[in-house]
């Protein structure tokens, strides 16, 4: 469990210090982050971890598709058991340095880690994102999404489960499922030793950021003047703010990888971890519909892998129906359409939910150096995270992520302890990196980063941004195929403020941030709104309603919470791909356990609940196989 330090320091920190050096001009960036991520360290790590080759037609018992949240949690369980060998096939290479550093979180897009998936062209959103098309970053590296993502602990809210429950799923009500959130934590959080809802012996490091500006101090502070109580957001009562809870050991990233496989991987000799291994298809017998095995591409060669027990799919919320797609599971129209014979009907990707922000407000302050401007990180500030381990210097910081509120708007008909809005306090925007990760992460327009932002990062000007997030959305979207190649990309559809409340819904939460603003604290620092319209949006009134929700639908960012694909629920919801045990409905041997299980967008951020997933998932496995 000690990753960061295992890693040589002279090897990373020349190439630190150039990072950091270079940190405002992005083609140096960029040239760098491809090195550390294609040659020098990515070989380093790979030998220190001693690469498995894979030997054609060889025999596992369980064969994991996908080394991501659920897929390290599920594989690192089931080889616990000595009797039973375990394949983990993953399409990505191995995390670096750049991947264990939080405050680089944004960068991690523009590499070969990122998927890099797009969204067809939005009508009613993404209108500041080039082509109308939102970005959908996924991680590809072992780790999966838990390696790139922005290391924001949230569980959910006990109504969220108890309504997958009583949706005709038994086993996943509140009760149910917070033990398997326990048992893979690790919390180390001031205050909260003694609370029922927290382990400190799992595999999952979680801790508070220690490296905290005055700007979320006065944030903190100002919720709680304005009426929110502070909260632990991960215990009895969501309601209120909080300071961030993160999945990081010692201010360094703990991804599913570095928590759960890298400190037994070396010990097991059942479990085998194949990298850059691309699964392309399940193989499955017709005639007893079961899931004998899958074919992956390795070095641009074709093999094939048998299962005896079970071919298990933790490919995430995109791949996943990719992959039953393109072995016959599927929407009948889809697979015709493509070429596939229909082996089992299903509504794969028929449904897709995420979770929708508003990029704003930005306010501007009147203190120094409070704000994380990735060139602002001193050669001071990286040995003394890098050499002497400091976990509090600004590195620590996850991408600028501070505090999260949780609040209730007007508008909803919800229960009163279910929040329908979080604000998510980042100490910056897309100034942070003067444009050269972010910006390009969500693929937003030039423009929006010259008019809002870049006089700010010139300027370095002092700010801060509240995304404003919706957490139960109407809007449905869709993912489907276009044709059967297996080394294609999926087409998505999120069909993000299809339906017009959602926008509503922000527009509240933007009310609701604006009113925070003026609380005492927040006058103390000076902060006010950021006075540069949304580009597009200027014939509004300047902070109208109407000109919000022109906002709303042009700096639409999603926060990557997409569930559904390949949505839980009983055999007789014409929605389900799989059963409360996640075997996909109608086959044998094949189980799907990732985010695209989950049924409904639930009240959190979405890493902690792959974690859950791939821990009780292995235990229903190990009770029909022991
Ligand atoms: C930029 C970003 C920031 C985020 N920030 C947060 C946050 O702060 N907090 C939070 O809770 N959630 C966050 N999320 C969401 C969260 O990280 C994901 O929901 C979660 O990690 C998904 O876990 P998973 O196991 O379902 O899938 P993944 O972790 O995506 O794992 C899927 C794995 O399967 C591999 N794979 C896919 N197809 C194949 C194939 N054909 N063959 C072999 N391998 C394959 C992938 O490479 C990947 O490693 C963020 C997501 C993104 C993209
Ligand atoms: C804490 O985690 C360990 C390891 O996963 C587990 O054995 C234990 O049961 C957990 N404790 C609680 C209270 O859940
Ligand atoms: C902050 O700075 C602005 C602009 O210089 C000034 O008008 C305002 O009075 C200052 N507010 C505080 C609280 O210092």
């Amino acid at each position: 469990m000690q990753s960061a330090s295992q890693i040589s320091m002279n090897q990373l920190l020349p190439l630190v210090l150039l990072l950091i050096l270079g940190g405002s001009r992005a083609d140096v960036n960029r040239l760098l982050l491809d090195q550390l991520n294609q040659v020098g360290l990515v070989n380093l790590l790979e030998l220190a971890t001693r690469p498995n080759v894979p030997r054609d037609l060889a025999n596992y018992d369980f064969v994991v598709v996908g080394a991501g949240a659920a897929g390290c949690a599920l594989a690192a369980r089931l080889s616990e058991n000595p009797q039973w060998t375990v394949a983990l096939l993953e399409a990505g290479g191995v995390e670096n340095i750049a991947h264990l550093t939080p405050v680089l979180a944004g960068y991690l897009q523009q590499t070969s880690s990122n998927w890099g998936y797009k969204s067809v062209p939005q009508k009613l959103s993404c209108l500041g994102m080039n082509n109308q098309e939102c970005a959908l970053p996924r991680g590809k590296v072992l780790g999966g999404t838990s390696s790139i993502n922005y290391m924001i602990y949230n569980r959910g809210n006990r109504r969220d489960f108890d309504g997958w429950s009583a949706a005709g799923n038994p086993g996943w009500s509140y009760d149910e499922i917070l033990p398997y959130f326990l048992r893979s934590e690790n919390a180390q959080l001031q205050g909260l030793e003694n609370s029922p809802y927290h382990n400190h012996s799992g595999p999952l490091s979680v801790e508070y950021v220690r490296f905290r500006s005055q700007l979320v101090d006065a944030f903190v502070e100002a919720s709680v003047e304005s009426g929110l109580p502070r909260t632990d957001y991960n215990g009895e009562s969501q309601f209120g703010v909080s300071y961030v809870q993160a999945t990081t050991l010692n201010g360094r990233r703990h991804s599913a990888y570095s928590a759960y496989i890298k400190p037994v991987r070396d010990l097991r000799s059942n479990l085998h971890i194949f990298t850059y291994a691309r699964v392309t298809r399940i193989l499955i017998d017709d005639a007893t519909k079961s899931a004998y095995g899958v074919e992956f591409h390795y070095k641009n060669k074709p093999y094939t892998f048998k299962a005896r027990k079970e071919v298990i799919l933790s490919a995430g919320a995109f791949n996943s129906p990719q992959l039953l797609i393109l072995s016959g599971i599927g929407p009948e129209d889809n697979l015709k359409a493509i070429g596939v014979p229909i082996v089992k009907e299903l509504p794969v990707g028929r449904r897709l939910y995420d979770h929708m922000c508003h990029f704003g407000p930005t306010f501007v302050t009147n203190t120094t150096g409070q704000t994380t401007f990735t060139s602002r990180v001193t050669p001071t500030e990286v040995l003394s995270y890098l050499l002497a381990g400091n976990p509090a210097t600004r590195l620590s910081s996850i991408g600028g992520v501070e505090a999260l509120a949780f609040l209730k708007t007007p508008r909803s008909s919800l229960p009163k302890d279910w929040p329908d809005i979080e604000l998510i306090m980042v100490a910056g925007s897309l100034a942070s990196d003067e444009g050269t990760g972010l910006k390009l992460g969500a693929n937003f327009k030039e423009e929006i980063y010259d008019r809002m932002y870049r006089e700010l990062a010139q300027a370095r000007q002092d700010h801060f941004t509240l995304l404003v997030m919706q957490f139960h959305p109407e809007s449905v979207g869709r993912l489907w195929l276009r044709d059967r190649n297996s080394l294609g990309w999926p087409k998505i559809d999120p069909k993000y403020f299809a339906a017009e409340e959602d926008v509503e819904y922000l527009l509240d939460g933007i009310k609701a941030s604006l009113r925070i603003m003026e609380m005492p604290a927040m006058q103390k620092i000076g902060a006010r709104l950021l006075q540069r319209p949304t580009p597009g949006c200027e014939g509004h009134k300047f902070a109208s309603d109407d000109y919000w929700r022109c906002s709303i639908r042009t700096l639409s960012y999603t926060l990557h919470h997409q569930v559904g694909t390949c949505r839980m629920g009983p055999e007789s919801d014409p929605t389900a791909v799989v059963n409360h045990q996640l075997k996909v409905h109608g086959m044998r041997r094949l189980r799907v356990v990732d985010t695209s299980i989950i049924p409904v967008p639930p009240t959190a951020h979405t890493n902690a609940a792959a974690f859950m997933i791939g821990e009780k998932a292995s235990d229903m496995i190990r009770s029909e196989w022991s």
